[in-house]
This record gives C-alpha cells, structure tokens and sequence, in this order.
C-alpha cells in the first residue's frame, strides 16, 4: 500500500528491489512498490558529463546515502560565493550516480523515480536518457522510467547533475544536492497516477461530514481495460467508517477521473490539540486482481478567517501561535531527515507553537506529514520572488518557463494535507510595489483555485499603503499577509476595509542563546535606519534578554502584546522558531547563522521560549534569567516569565527579595539583585497556593561531563536519530552557564555521529566532526543509526580534572 507522503519506506537496497520485485510478482501481493532508493550512491564534486554513459566507471567516486547536502560537510569561509549570507558553506556543481538491476519480471510494469528535492537545476539521465531538468531547488518532482529500463543482468545507470554553482542562489542557506528523499516506484500498467488523488470535506460537522474525491487512474497499456476501483475511508484504527466500489473502462495509454461523493458519520474532528486523521484508500482489481493500493491523507476540519473575529478552527475561534521556520536542519543542513524534523516541530509544540509557516519555499513532504499528525496549521508558501529578483541568481531567472508548473506541482503535492490551510503565493514580493504585480497576483490564484478552492490564497506583504500595494490592488487575495505591521494594526480595519488579515511575519529581534547584557532597561533596534552599522558585541553576541530587535521588527513581547489585542488578527508567524544557517544579520563575517529564532541552530531554546510557553501552552510556567554566575556585587537583572499565578516571589540565598506580579500587559517580571554566589529561588502563588518554584545555582568548576540524550532507544534503519545535549557539572551537579571547553566525542555499536553543533551563530567549527567546543555551557551531538544491530555508546572527554560522560542508547 502507498502511503502518499510517507517516506518512511521499507529499506530496500539495489540487489533488494530485485528480491522484492521477484517475490511479489509470484505471490501477487503487492501491487505497488515504494523502494526506498536512497542508499548506495556515489557522489562526485565537479562537472562529469561523461557519467551519464553507461560504461561510466564511478569506482573512485564516494558512496554515500541520500538524503545528502555537501554545502554542509564543507569548511566556513568569507571567500565563497554563498557569502555569510548565504552560511558562508561551500556551493558549487555535484554529481550523483546509481547503478541498479531489475528483474525480468518488471518488464510489464510501470517504473518511476521521485525526487522531493534536489537543490538546485537538477538534471537526470537514465542509460544515457535525458530524463528532465528542474531549476527550482525546492520542488518535488518524478519522471517515468519505463522505456529506458533494462531487465535482468543488465544493470540501468542513473545519473544527476546538480548545480547549484551560481551564487548567490537564495536570501539564505539552501544546501547543494538531493537532499530530500528519492523512491523508485513500480506498479502496474493500470494505476493511480502520480500525485492522482484531490480530497476535500465540503461539508463537516461533529455529526456528519462529507468527503469528495477524485482519483486519476492511469493506464499505461495498450490495451482497453475493465476494473473495479474500490475506496475506503478508514479511521485511526484501520477500519472503514464509508465505502464505495464502481466497476469503469479505460482505454488504451488513458487517464480517467473518477469521481466518488462518501458521508462519514461522527468523524473525530482534527484540530491542534487532538489531530485526528483518517485516510482513503482506493485499490484497483482488474477481475480479482489487485492491481493497485493507494493511500491519501483526510482529516475532517473546518476553518474560518474572520474580518473581525481573525481565525477559527471547527467553529471554535483561536489565535494562531505561529512561527516562520526555514527548511534547514542545523548541524544536518538541508537534509531532510524525519526524525530532525520531527525534533524541530516537538520543540516547537512543546512551546505551545500551533502553526507553522513554510518560509518560503515548498517543505518536505515528511514536513507536512508531521504537520498533519501533530497538529499544526501550515501556511504553505511556494515563492520568495516572482519575475523581480532579490539575489543575482534568484528563482526569478527560472520565472517565466517555469512558474506554473512549479506552482501547480507545489498545489497537486500538497492539496490533500488536512494541516494546509493557506496558500501563500509568494513572501514580500517585489512586484507588490508596481502595477504588474495586479497581472501576476491574479494569474496566480486563479492557477491556486483552479488546483484548490478551499484555502484562502495569501502573500506576505509589506507595503501597507492600499494605493501603493498592486498585490492587495489586484483583489485577487482572500486573506491579507503582513509582515512586520505590529504598530500600524490599529489603522488596518481602517485601511483595509472588510479584508481578513495575518501577521505572516513578525517579531525579527535578535538573540545568542545564554549570552547577557545588562542592564535591561531600553529596547534597542538594530540599525536605526538603513545603512547604519550595529554596534554590537566584539565577540558577535547579542544578548538574550529580549530587548533587541531589527528596525523593522521588534521584540517577542512588544509584538505579541500587539497581536493579542486586536482580534481582527489571525495570528501571528514569529521569525522565526529556530535559527537557521545564513542570514547572520546584523554581523558580518564570522557570523554566518541567524540571530532571529526563538530557539538556538542546535535546538537549544533561547530564554524567550519560556515567555511564548507562558503565553501559548498551557503548561505551568516559572522561568528565571540569567545564569547566577557573575562576579560578586554586579547588579543583575533577573526576569521572570510565568503563569497561571498572581505573583512571584523571588529568594538570594533564603532570603526574600519581595513579591512581583505582571501588571497590565506586561509579559515578565524583573528585580535588579547585587549578585551574591548561591541559590535564586522563585516561588509562583495563586491565591496564595505555590503554582511552581524554580532554582537556580552558581556552579564551581567542572567535575564532570554530563549527556542527555532526547531518546533511549533509536531504530535500527540507518535514518534514526538521537540528539544528545552536553553540559558540564560542577561536584553538586550545577550546569556551568559560560563553559566554553572542547569535548571530544567517540560513540560505538550501532550509531555515527552526523552533526556537532553548540547554537554560538560565530562558530568556525565544522558541523561534522567528533568534537566540539562547548558554548554557554552546552552543545549537542546528533548520533545517526548505521544500521547495525549493536547498542550504542557515546563517550564524551574534555582536558583538565573532569570525568567523562558517557550515555547508553539501545538499538532495535
Ligand atoms: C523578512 C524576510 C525574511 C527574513 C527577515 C529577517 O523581511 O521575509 O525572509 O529575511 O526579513 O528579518
């Protein structure tokens, strides 16, 4: 069965799929093969176009395992042509290829290979074939193999040019290669086409719903053919809650479109906190014979984006508690890995994040996939530009040959994800400021509507003068996006009469995980205005008290104070929930990191976390900054961020240093303490009863090192992963907040280390090596199954008096 979306796939190596294509062609059973066509290929940096031949002798090229980024593995440099900008990583051109068998028996069948995302101007060939070529770096896309095959002992050569050399290539970092998943999918001659499904739920209530779909059946022969094609929509559980069977004809190399119309009663609607998913499932039987199985995400929502009241989600209106998130992985750059993915969006939920918006470009699919089965929103974007550049090599060299299909591979991909519930047709488009962006903007949501008309089209705007903005102008959008408006929200009822409105974009403050300044009393912007330098740290730090903030943004607070009071605002999308490589604002070089998210590049929160966490979920929150290791007698700033009690009352060393509560809109509370070495307390009381305390210590000096891996157990699969956070403790087994020591790192059994990474956005260090400088007292070790069935062990050392870490993870 097909699981759309789905890329945890059967592991199946070359000599594999011949095994696996054998045996289900004589048992009959499977009707469609999803092989996972990731490991064992060889890379090669430089131009090879003599690789497309078959005789190609690849031996001297590296093997490797896809998903894979190079720009990742490469040492930093300003001299570049990516530029910090763009993560001061290498670019350049690469190229991929793979050699595999097929047995006789596939010589019926229809043979396709999918690619999620090559990064950029891919080319393919298959046995010296020239398959296509795909300038977007960002979309998904698959071409037929069939003809060109060979069966039996004679092998078929894949090959791929990647060319990412022209620089810079996008705002921010974008990775170099195929990295995201690749499928080599065999089904027979009769079978659903490639993205051949479109569900929607036109009508939904907690009684009833109703579910339209379409299936596109293909059929590669050429002969006419009689079938039966049967739908289920199964809950949760695998049972099937509406079924529909039809019996049709198709002719010779046809398409046909059948329609089926199903009631769902009661279904168990989807929504952030309870992300309820059916599926549907059609299966092809030509006489008794399956023939093909394919599985479509549903979930069973209704939504709203009210002009007055912002959003609601099955009726129950709700803000939305968005952040903007980039497509990179940190220390695994570009690589679209499911658990890094998944790492990023439970952090995020644990914040109490309920959406997410794809900036801005086109997602992973095991993105939305994850989306879906957690429960977040997606604003699902597709461009950064249009026909006008931003960078020199921009997407918009590709804009006119390609636009359309680019678009309307992004809406067939991503339609039948029940999390989608905007489409953004470009962020801060340039066009937005002359009249051609009325043309564009109109052509483009009629494409959207033409795939799609049930989410609102959108585009992250900036200009917010109606008469200066032709995107707003062309009145083509449903739902305005603005990005940064947070002191003008008050005028917009006014300005932009009856429109409904999101903030697409907002906050851009400015943060170094665990680095202080004081004191805290002023907000500060970066720069006052354009062209004016940031006099920032020498040491490329800014502090993490959330009182920076680029002009044109401002802090976390003061934007969601802004947010919260008007309810005509949807929702807002911070920039952004993670750091991301590239775009180091405001330092130049060694920077080469963002500063903006909420949350470190190693996955480590910011202190702001806390603050969103008091605010957005509905933990009980009691937060204290900074560290408590500074010299005797300095006048610290402490903040506290808390919730669900009338005030907090803060202790140095037992002793009480009075009560404070949040007054007004005030978003934390602060005290400015002579520091003392020794324990900071806070108690938070409601009503008199302690909601929660918090403690913190001053350390001593290392004792020993300490790791704490996110899982206890990862998945013999050769894609696992496990993130292990290193600190050092004192003999009392405080963290040290400043430690800055080099830990070296050996694992055994069944894992490889694949990134090191400590969130410091100046760091020189490689992200692939066993070792790693500590920065404010922490870094992370990503471990990555290699496949052997052996437990793991990682070891962590370090110089000087202090014993070694050491952390035991099982394999299964
Ligand atoms: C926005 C832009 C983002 C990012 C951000 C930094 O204007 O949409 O991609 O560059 O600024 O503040």
């Amino acid at each position: 069965m097909v699981k759309e979306h789905k890329s945890v796939l059967r592991k199946i190596g070359t000599a594999a799929v011949l095994l696996f294509l054998v045996a289900c062609a004589s048992t009959k059973k499977e009707s469609r093969i999803i092989a996972d066509f990731n490991p064992d290929w060889n890379f090669k940096l430089g131009d090879h176009p003599t690789a497309i031949q078959a005789d190609f002798d690849a031996n001297d090229w590296r093997t490797l395992d896809l998903p894979h980024d190079w720009s990742i593995e490469g040492t930093f440099s300003k001299d570049y042509p990516t530029k910090p900008k763009q993560g001061a990583l290498p670019a350049g051109i690469g190229w991929y290829r793979k050699s595999f068998t097929l047995p006789e028996s596939a010589k019926n069948k229809s043979i396709a290979i999918e690619f999620d995302g090559v990064f950029c101007n891919s080319e393919v060939w298959i046995n010296g074939h020239y398959l296509g070529k795909r300038p977007f770096g960002y979309i998904s896309f698959s071409y037929d193999l069939t003809k060109y095959l060979n069966f039996g002992n004679q092998k078929n050569h894949i090959a791929v040019k990647v060319d990412n050399d022209a620089q810079p290539s996008s705002r921010w970092y974008t990775g170099s290669g195929i990295y995201r998943n690749v499928r080599l999918v065999t089904t027979n001659k009769l079978h659903v086409a490639h993205w051949g499904t479109v569900v929607t739920t036109p009508k939904v209530s907690a009684e009833k719903a109703t579910v339209d779909y379409t299936v596109s059946i293909q059929n590669d022969s050429d002969l006419q053919k009689e079938f039966k094609v049967i739908t289920d929509i199964l809950d949760a559980n695998n049972r099937s809650v509406a079924r529909l069977e039809a019996t049709e004809q198709i002719g010779a190399n046809a398409l046909l479109e059948k329609g089926q119309k199903f009631e769902v009663q009661n279904p168990k609607l989807w929504d952030t906190k309870n992300p309820n998913l059916y599926k549907v499932v059609t299966k092809i039987y030509e006489k008794s014979t399956l023939v093909d199985d394919y599985e479509t995400p549903l979930g069973f929502r209704y939504f709203a984006f009210d002009a007055e009241k912002g959003f609601s989600l099955n009726g129950v209106p709700m803000k939305i508690y968005g952040v903007c998130l980039h497509h990179d992985n940190g220390a695994l750059g570009a690589v679209a890995n499911y658990h890094a993915i998944k790492r990023k969006l439970t952090i995020m939920k644990e914040m109490g994040v309920n959406a997410v918006r794809m900036a801005h470009n086109p997602p992973s699919l095991e993105m939305l996939q994850l989306c879906d089965e957690m429960g977040f929103i997606v604003q699902d974007e597709v461009f950064d530009v249009w026909k006008k550049k931003k960078v020199t090599h921009d997407y918009n060299k590709y804009w006119d040959e390609w636009y359309k299909r680019d678009l309307e591979d992004f809406i067939k991909r991503d339609r039948n994800h029940p999390s989608v519930m905007m489409w953004s047709i470009g962020n801060e488009i340039r066009e937005q400021f002359d009249s051609t962006g009325i043309s564009i903007t109109k052509e483009l949501a009629q494409i959207v509507k033409s795939l799609d008309k049930t989410r609102p089209v959108t585009s992250a705007l900036t200009e917010n003068v109606p008469e200066k903005n032709f995107i707003y102008q062309s009145g083509a959008l449903d739902l305005l996006g603005f990005n940064y408006k947070h002191t003008d929200y008050g005028t917009f009822p006014e300005r932009f009469k009856g429109q409904k409105i999101i903030a697409s974009e907002s906050v851009s403050a400015l943060q170094t995980r665990g680095h202080y300044d004081m004191p805290t009393d002023s907000i500060r912007m970066w720069p006052k205005k354009y062209g004016e330098d940031f006099d920032g740290n020498a040491d490329w730090t800014v502090t993490a008290f959330d009182n920076i903030a680029s002009f044109w943004g401002t802090t976390h607070e003061e934007n969601w104070k802004a947010a919260k009071k008007y309810d005509f605002i949807a929702g807002t999308f911070v920039w952004t929930g993670f750091d991301y490589i590239g775009e180091p604002d405001p330092y130049p070089y060694p920077a080469r990191s963002s500063y903006f998210g909420i949350v470190d590049l190693a996955g480590l929160p910011k202190d702001v976390y806390y603050m969103y966490q008091s605010e957005w979920s509905e933990k009980d929150v009691l937060h204290l900054l900074p560290h408590w290791n500074w010299t005797q007698g300095k006048l610290i700033d402490v903040w506290a961020y808390y919730n669900h009690a009338d005030e907090v009352e803060l202790f140095l060393n037992g002793k009480s240093l009075g009560s404070k509560a949040k007054k007004g809109d005030e978003l934390h509370i602060a005290w400015k303490v002579p520091f003392e070495a020794g324990t900071l307390k806070a108690i938070s009381r409601k009503a008199g009863k302690i909601v929660k305390e918090t403690e913190i210590h001053t350390a001593g000096e290392a004792a020993k090192i300490d790791l704490k891996s996110d899982k206890t157990s990862i998945k013999n699969d050769g894609y696992d992963l496990a993130y292990i956070t290193v600190s050092l403790l004192d003999k009392d087994g405080n963290p040290l907040p400043t430690a800055d020591n080099l830990i070296n790192f050996k694992v055994s059994g069944g894992a490889k280390i694949v990134g090191v990474d400590n969130g410091y956005q100046a760091s020189l260090e490689p992200f692939k090596a066993d070792y790693r400088k500590l920065y404010n007292g922490k870094c992370v070790v990503i471990l990555q199954s290699n496949k052997k069935a052996e437990n793991i062990t990682l070891e962590a050392t370090t110089a000087g008096n202090i014993s070694l870490g050491t952390v035991n993870i099982k394999v299964e």
